[in-house]
């Protein structure tokens, strides 16, 4: 048992179903064309498998530990289960 368990099988996530989320609620302002925003805020752009893998530490860091992200009192209406998504999700990732 370590800090970061919450409970259920690691691998259970694929890094696709986070890029479903991803598009749900970050979408509206990190990609090329954002809706909510003139760009993609610091460049981050997350539209694919590729995006979501290489920037998942900034996620796990801003969905799960700060939770700065989705901003504004998660103007996206982000869920607790996503949230708890990304956590399993980043916990059964290979640590690089
Ligand atoms: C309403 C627009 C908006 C949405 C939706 C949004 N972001 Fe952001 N994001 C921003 C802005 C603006 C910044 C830059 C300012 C800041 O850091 O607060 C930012 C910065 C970031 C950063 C870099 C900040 C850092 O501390 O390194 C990450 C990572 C990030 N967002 C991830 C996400 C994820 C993941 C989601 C979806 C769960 C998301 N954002 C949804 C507007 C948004």
């Amino acid at each position: 048992m370590v800090a970061w368990d919450v409970g259920a099988s690691p691998q259970a996530v694929a890094t696709a179903d986070v890029l479903a989320t991803m598009s749900a609620r970050c979408e509206a302002c990190h990609s090329e064309r954002p809706r909510l925003m003139w760009k993609a805020p610091g460049g981050l752009v997350l539209s694919s498998v590729d995006d979501v893998d290489r920037n998942a530490a900034a996620i796990y860091r801003t969905v799960v530990q700060s939770r700065a992200m989705p901003p504004i009192w998660n103007v996206t209406r982000m869920t607790e289960a996503e949230r708890a998504q990304i956590a399993r999700w980043f916990a059964g990732r290979p640590q690089l």
